[in-house]
Formats: structure tokens, sequence, C-alpha cells
């Protein structure tokens, strides 16, 4: 299929982008490089470097067989702080892609949507169907991103499927996460472990958990990538379809922090600090509709594998 990557020099974005390309897929990145790396892209796509939203019509003029949508704005914090650059950056330029996919009639689109949407949940492993009540802006763009896919799936025949992704981490080989801001609890532990921070805070260590800290579903940006390439090949037309996408398994900070002891060999200084804001207690995902309706199934789920993957990445990256 001939495939346009939006984001494609992000984390995510680069990780399928070359999935898609390992796959025999052709491959056009579209990025404003606001928060990606030029370099991240995988070589063999064709780089567009262009605000989406305005290149979103001319791009998609050239018979795309589907869009791949991972461009946004995507800090929990930020988001709460600057709704505007969230409502506009992600709403906003979501709804032109939609727009050109419908003028140019692409037939399919994978969005990258969230457990964020979700909110604090009710039930933990959470279903698609649960309640959605984002506690952030983030999340709650993300939900509207998706609202408006399924508004464009019933009335232009759109295939679509938007994946809920839960806590990604790993590394795709040359292909990992490198955020300017890191907020993510994988990456700032393992700066710690190269010497480039004193040590790690735990935010809060009395939630109601196990252990005091709080538990999240950490899934391999490989099984991730994998999802989206069985997303393209089952997504129907006039049908917009919604996954969870995580390994059904829930880890504490402390587990966490104490697996990436293990695979470091660092002894990591943690430190408990107050809670952060909007943060919930526990989210677990079912991802049992993707493995039944999508053939899904994650190959590294195992924590150990999905830090050692981070960890060789962030140390070759710092060596090199
Ligand atoms: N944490 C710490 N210390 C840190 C960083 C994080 O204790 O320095 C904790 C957080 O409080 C949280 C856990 O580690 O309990 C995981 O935090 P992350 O920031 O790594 O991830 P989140 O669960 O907050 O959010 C991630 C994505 C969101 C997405 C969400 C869905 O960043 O975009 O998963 O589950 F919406």
């Amino acid at each position: 299929m001939k495939l346009l990557v939006t984001g494609g020099a992000g984390y995510v974005g680069s990780v399928c982008a070359a999935r898609l390309l390992e796959a025999g897929h052709e491959v056009v990145v579209v990025d404003d490089l606001s928060t990606g790396h030029a370099d991240a892209i995988p070589d063999g796509c064709k780089f567009v470097e262009a605000d989406i939203a305005e290149a979103a019509g001319d791009l998609l003029a050239d018979s795309f067989d589907g869009v791949l949508h991972f461009a946004a704005k995507s800090l929990v914090g930020e988001s709460m702080q600057e709704p505007f650059k969230y409502w506009h950056g992600n709403v906003v330029t979501s709804l032109r892609l939609l727009e050109a996919v419908r003028e140019h009639g692409t037939p399919r689109l994978v969005f990258s949507s969230t457990a964020a949407t979700y909110g604090e949940p009710e039930n933990v492993p959470i279903t698609e169907d649960a309640p959605t009540r984002p506690t952030n802006t983030y999340g709650a763009t993300k939900l509207a991103i998706d609202h408006a896919i399924s508004s464009y799936a019933a009335a232009h025949g759109l295939a679509a499927v938007s994946l809920r992704y839960f806590n990604v981490a790993g590394a795709h080989g040359a292909f990992g996460e490198r955020h300017t801001v890191e907020t993510h609890l994988i990456p700032i532990v393992l700066q710690v472990a190269l010497g480039q921070r004193e040590q790690v805070q735990m935010f809060g260590d009395d939630w109601p958990t196990e252990d005091g800290t709080c538990v999240r579903d950490y899934i391999h940006v490989t099984d991730l990538a994998d999802a989206h390439l069985l997303a393209l090949e089952h997504a129907q037309p006039g049908t917009h379809r919604v996954y969870n996408l995580g390994n059904g398994t829930g880890f504490s900070v402390k587990q966490v922090i104490d697996t990436c002891r293990k695979v470091t060999g660092h002894p990591i200084p943690a430190l408990v600090a107050p809670r952060r804001a909007g943060d919930p207690a526990t989210l677990v995902a079912s991802s049992q509709r993707a493995r039944e309706e999508l053939s899904w199934e994650p190959a590294r789920a195992d924590l150990e594998r999905i830090v050692r993957d981070a960890w060789e990445f962030t140390r070759s990256r710092n060596q090199g």
C-alpha cells in the first residue's frame, strides 16, 4: 500500500514507519519537526516537512491507500496549561486531515488514540465500552478526534480504526524514545542509570495499589506498531472501530524502577515525591478485542524485555 504517515519523525510514528517499510509498503512521512527529529525518520521513507493541516490536501491528491495519523501534541501536563495548543494542534489539524481524506477519497485511516480518553476507570482491565471521561485536555482532544472519525466513517464510508495506546515503551532497534522534554517513567529512570539525572522521583506512594505506587500497562513499541499493520488490513469501509492496546498486566512504579535496576546494573536512587495531578492509580488494558478481531498477539510483553530494548537504544545513542 501507499501510505501517508503523519508524525513519522516522532517516537511511535518513526517505529511504525520502519515497520511499514519492513512489510513492503511505500511510506511518505509528513512532519513539521516541532517535536520530532528528521534523523529519526527511517531511510526509505519519502519525507515532507510541513504543517499537516496545510499540506494534507495537496499530499493526499497523490492517491494514497491510507493514512496513519500519529502527529499530535502529547504532554498531559502541558495540555492543562496551554489548552489552545492541544485543541488547535490536535483537533483542528485532524479535522483538516479528515477533510483532505474525504476530498480525495483516501480509503483508510488509522489513528493514534490513547488510554487517556477513559480517565479514571471504574473497572480494570479497561474495555473499549468503558465510559470515556478524560481527566486532562490531552485525552479530551484525542476523544474529540475519535468522535470526528466516527462521523466521517458513517457519512463518507471511511474505513477507520482508532488504537488506544496504554504506556508505550521500549525501542525498535535504532528507533526509540527521545523527547526533548521527557516526562515518561522508563526514559527518566534510564537517564538516572546513564548519569544524566541524580535520582528518580516516585509520584506518590500512598495510592490504593499493592505497593502504594501507580500501576500501568507497558506495551512494547514494536508490538504496538504491528497492531497498526493489522488495523490497516482489517479496517472496514463505513466503520470506525476502536481497540485498546496493552498487555493486560500492570506494573507499579516501584516494579518498573526495580526492573531498570536489574537491566542496567545501576542502583538508581529513587525518592518519594508528591502525587502528580491527574494521575489515575491504575490503568490496565483489556486488549481482548484487538486479539480477537485483529489477531494481534503481543510478542514482547515481558517488562524486562521492554526495558532492555529501551536501554540498548538509550545507551547506543549516548555513546554515538
Ligand atoms: N512517574 C513517576 N515519576 C516520573 C515519571 C512518572 O513516578 O518521573 C509515574 C507517573 O506518576 C505514573 C507512571 O509513572 O504513575 C507512568 O507515568 P508516565 O508519565 O510514564 O505515563 P502516564 O501513565 O502518565 O501516561 C502515558 C502517556 C499518555 C497516555 C497514558 C495512557 O504519556 O500520553 O500513558 O495510559 F495517555
